[in-house]
């Protein structure tokens, strides 16, 4: 398996989201517990990265297996959860193995997002769960000029598509390792194109009341 982006900077990330950014990773933690629900069974956390998420998934109930095609980001995550390297595009699961997958802040970070959803759906075993969790599409990316929370700035670039390192924060994960954009149209058709009914959706932010992060529920018909 080639490099994967997250290789160079596995130790940065570990730091961002276990302290720099702890703060925003609770916020999304704790839409993720409130669409995921609790378990048990296996929960394939898809894109796992350094792991920030397997002790959550463990207080909901589940038991957490990481995929990441990252072995720097899963250096870190392997002290926190059994982990697989891997494609999200070309998971190494059979048809219909496990109840739940979740894929957290993650979407941005692959060309194909739609492929991912489809694997996610080709692994969920019938009325499994799919949680996405993900920087919200309309108001964050190349596009969106964060630098006054309660007045973001979007330009139109929103159609853009292709990755880039064009961020209004230099030293954020965009500037560092590049983001495609899926609009928000893209994300919804990608997981009813999955065979997924969306069953729950929510919009989080920080106080100032813009929300910056999406993630929607979708269960796969039993
Ligand atoms: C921003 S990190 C998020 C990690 C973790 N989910 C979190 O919330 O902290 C994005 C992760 O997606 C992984 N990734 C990108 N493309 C991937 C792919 N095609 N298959 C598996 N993992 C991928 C990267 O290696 C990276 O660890």
């Amino acid at each position: 398996m080639t490099t994967a982006l997250y290789d160079d900077i596995a130790d940065w990330y570990e730091e961002y989201a276990s302290d720099t950014s702890a703060p925003y990773l609770d916020r999304a933690r704790s839409v993720l517990a409130e669409l995921l629900g609790g378990g048990p069974g296996r929960c394939l956390d898809l894109c796992c990265g350094t792991g920030a998420h397997a002790a959550e998934l463990r207080r909901l109930g589940w038991t957490p297996v990481g995929v990441d095609l990252s072995g720097g980001q899963l250096r870190h995550a392997a002290a926190r959860l059994p982990v697989v390297r891997g494609d999200a595009t070309a998971l190494p699961f059979a048809d219909g193995a496990v109840p739940a997958v979740a894929c957290v802040l993650a979407h941005t970070d692959m060309p194909d997002y739609p492929a991912a959803i489809a694997e996610a759906a080709r692994v969920l075993a019938p009325g499994g769960r799919l949680v996405h969790l993900g920087v919200h599409p309309c108001f964050c990316g190349a596009f969106a000029d964060r630098s006054d929370l309660e007045r973001i700035v979007i330009d139109g670039g929103y159609a853009e598509r292709e990755r880039t390192f064009r961020s209004w924060n230099p030293s954020g994960v965009r500037a560092r390792v590049g983001a495609w954009h899926l609009p928000l149209a893209d994300l919804l058709n990608a997981v009813t194109a999955a065979g997924l009914t969306v069953t729950r959706v929510r919009e989080a932010g920080p106080a100032a009341g813009i929300p910056d992060v999406l993630a929607l529920q979708a269960t796969k018909p039993r």
